[in-house]
């Protein structure tokens, strides 16, 4: 029983986590570029709008075994659409990172995703 109870404790403070950055940010940006560090990678993540529709992707970055991720930005490219960028796991000191974009209700999403490291 109390094991169901802290399930779902956590359960809604992920789900109004989630709405308080869709409030409050849409860009993303962890961690500092240090000088040595290389843009390891850069993707862009697009999705139109879709009516009364919520959409979301991932996009997954992963090292090697020496890989050092020491900042990691999502930046929306061109008219902001009220879409909102967090990370999921992984991140600066890892050597992976997996960047979650969410829409607004019945709009798209357009970033750019740049992890740096060396
Ligand atoms: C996100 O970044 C873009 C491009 O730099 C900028 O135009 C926009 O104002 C930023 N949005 C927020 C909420 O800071
Ligand atoms: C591992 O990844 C780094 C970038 O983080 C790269 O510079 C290096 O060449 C890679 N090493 C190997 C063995 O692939």
């Amino acid at each position: 029983m109390k094991f169901t109870i802290a399930l779902l404790v956590v359960l809604a403070t992920v789900a109004s986590g989630a709405v308080i950055q869709g409030i409050s940010r849409s860009n993303l940006s962890t961690g500092l570029v240090y000088p040595g560090d290389r843009l390891l990678s850069r993707y862009y993540l697009y999705q139109p709008a879709r009516p009364n529709t919520i959409q979301y992707q991932d996009y997954v970055y992963r090292g090697n075994y020496s890989t050092r991720i020491s900042a990691v930005t999502a930046t929306e490219v061109g008219l902001t659409q009220y879409a909102s960028a967090w990370i999921l796991s992984g991140g600066v000191g890892y050597n992976s990172v997996t960047v979650r974009v969410q829409s607004a209700k019945g709009y798209g999403f357009y970033y750019a995703i740049d992890v740096w490291g060396r």
